[in-house]
């Protein structure tokens, strides 16, 4: 079965949390993508959604979905998004799509985290993607030297800007043993916004697509 296949297969599975009425949170991606195009056939009819990047914002509108503003709303019920990488404790890399901040804000406001993957994102030990950071611009310097100090190559994503107006450096080569520490550690470095570090509040639930079907993972 072909990747874009594993998406879809895993996104029709995430509907199964999905109840008419929901305020739900969305995430940021290809995997997303095909989740919101399972939520238009599925008939499924939200009381609105949180979004975590402009991309997805569109998409939403596109399929009559009321898509508010986070500081309107109290905590969402149900945040649904891929990753980049998942190891086995739940713990995620993610920010391939450069939205990892609102969608570290909005797993934060959610009282469950759904995360949705093919089985090639998964690892025993994060670390073989490089991990996002995004960062104020006037900080990129300074947070690379801080980045090369804790044993991290960063590499400015070229010809990018996030959707709140920052940059994202790539960092290869950490060592995420521990990646609690390692996220912690990271956004204390003035001038990062945050890391793509999932680890602190990983997902709840991962949904493994695979040629042998679906696996739920908590
Ligand atoms: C965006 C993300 C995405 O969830 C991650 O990049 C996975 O994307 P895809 O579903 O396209 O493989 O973190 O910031």
């Amino acid at each position: 079965m072909s990747q874009a296949r594993l998406k879809i297969e895993v996104a029709r599975a995430a509907l199964r949390y999905v109840e008419d009425g929901m305020l739900l949170g969305v995430g940021t991606g290809s995997t997303v993508n095909a989740f919101i195009d399972e939520l238009e056939s599925s008939g499924r009819r939200l009381d609105g959604a949180v979004s975590s990047s402009e991309a997805t914002t569109e998409r939403l509108k596109a399929i009559g979905v009321n898509v508010m503003d986070l500081n309107h709303c109290g905590d969402l019920e149900l945040y649904i998004d891929g990753a980049d990488e998942v190891d086995d404790h739940r713990r995620l890399i993610k920010g391939g799509g450069g939205a990892l901040t609102r969608e570290k804000i909005i797993a934060a406001a959610s009282r469950k985290f759904v995360c949705i993957v093919d089985q090639s994102k998964c690892r025993p030990i994060l670390g073989e993607f490089p991990l996002p950071v995004e960062v104020i611009p006037m900080a990129r310097a300074f947070v690379s030297r801080k980045l090369t100090g804790m044993g991290g190559r960063p590499q400015l994503r070229e010809d990018f800007v996030t959707d709140n107006g920052n940059l994202i450096l790539d960092v290869r080569n950490l060592d995420l043993i521990n990646p609690v520490k390692v996220e912690r550690d990271i956004n204390q470095i003035p001038g990062v916004v945050t890391c793509g570090l999932f680890a602190q509040r990983p997902a709840d639930k991962v949904l493994v697509a695979s040629e042998s079907g679906i696996e739920t993972r908590g």
